[in-house]
C-alpha cells in the first residue's frame, strides 16, 4: 500500500532523513523507534509533506505522493498526527474535529456525520465534551482530539508521532484501545514511539532509525525478545559512524 524508496528530508542545511527504503502492506502497523534526533519526526513530514524537503519516491496504491502538496496529501488518504498535538485552542472540540472533514467536502453530509459517530464512539469522552474549548481539555483529551481530527478525513494511512507522549497511564491505556480497534478494523498506520512495551505489541515490524538512516528491520515479536535496546541503538549508531 505505501512503497518508500530512497526517501531524504531535511531543513535546508543539509539531509536529516537520508536514502530511507520502507514498504507497508495494507492494513499493516508498523513501529518507527530510535532515539531522540534520529529523524522519525522528519520522516513522517516527509510523508505528508510538511518537511521543508524532501525527495525520492513514496507511492500510496500507486499515486507519488512526492508530486502533492500536503492537503493534496491528506485528499489522497495519508495523515499525520503531529507531534505535540498543534490545535486550536479558542474552538470547540467539535469544531476541531470538523477541521478535519475539509477534505470530505467534496463527498457527501453524511459522511462527515458518520465521521463524527466514529470519532465519539472511539472517544465517548469528546462525545462529552464535544462544546468545550480544546484548550481547556486535559492533555490526554487533546491528544484524542488530535487522533480524532486526523480520523474526520477517513485516512488510509494514520501517522502517529508519540500519541502518549506524557500522559498518565489511564489515558495512555484509553488511547491504546482506541487505536487497537482502528488496527483491528484495518486502518494501515505507522507509529513513532519510545517506550518498546507500548510500539511492539502493537505493531507486526518495527524499523529503528539512526542518524537518519534505516538501521534494523525487524518482527516486532523478535524485538521484543530483547531487552537491551539502548545498547542496540549504541551499537548500531557506531555501525553508522
Ligand atoms: N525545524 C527544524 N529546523 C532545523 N532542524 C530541525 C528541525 N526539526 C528538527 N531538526 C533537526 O533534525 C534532526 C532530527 O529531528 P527529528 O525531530 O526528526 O528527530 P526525532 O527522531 O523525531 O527526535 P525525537 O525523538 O526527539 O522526537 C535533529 O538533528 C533536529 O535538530
Ligand atoms: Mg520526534
Amino acid at each position: 500500500m505505501l512503497d518508500i524508496s530512497d526517501l531524504c528530508s531535511g531543513y535546508g542545511n543539509g539531509p536529516v532523513v537520508q536514502g530511507v527504503h520502507m514498504q507497508l502492506a495494507r492494513g499493516e502497523t508498523v513501529a518507527l523507534l530510535g532515539p531522540n534526533g534520529a529523524g522519525k519526526t522528519t520522516l513522517l513530514g516527509a510523508l505528508s509533506g510538511t518537511s521543508p524537503t524532501r525527495s525520492g519516491r513514496v507511492l500510496m496504491d500507486g499515486v507519488d505522493l512526492m508530486s502533492l502538496p500536503s492537503h493534496a496529501i491528506v485528499g489522497h488518504g495519508l495523515v499525520q498526527v503531529p507531534e505535540g498535538r498543534r490545535m486550536f485552542a479558542p474552538l470547540s472540540v467539535e469544531d476541531n474535529l470538523r477541521l478535519g472533514s475539509v477534505r470530505l467536502h467534496s463527498r457527501s453530509g453524511d459522511r462527515v456525520q458518520q465521521r463524527f459517530e466514529q470519532v465519539y464512539a472511539l472517544f465517548p469522552r469528546l462525545a462529552e465534551r464535544r462544546r468545550q474549548l480544546t484548550g481547556t481539555l486535559s492533555g490526554g483529551e487533546q491528544q484524542m482530539v488530535a487522533i480524532g481530527r486526523a480520523l474526520m478525513s477517513a485516512p488510509r494511512v494514520l501517522l502517529l508521532d508519540e500519541p502518549f507522549l506524557g500522559l498518565a497511564p489511564l489515558v495512555v491505556e484509553e488511547i491504546r484501545r482506541a487505536l487497537n480497534v482502528l488496527r483491528d478494523g484495518g486502518l494501515t498506520m505507522i507509529l513513532v514511539e519510545q517506550k518498546l512495551d507500548i510500539a511492539l505489541p502493537f505493531t507486526s515490524r518495527a524499523y529503528v532509525l539512526i542518524k537518519g538512516q534505516v538501521a534494523l528491520i525487524e518482527s516486532s515479536r523478535a524485538l521484543a525478545a530483547r531487552d537491551d535496546l539502548s545498547q542496540l541503538y549504541f551499537n548500531l549508531a557506531q555501525t553508522k559512524d
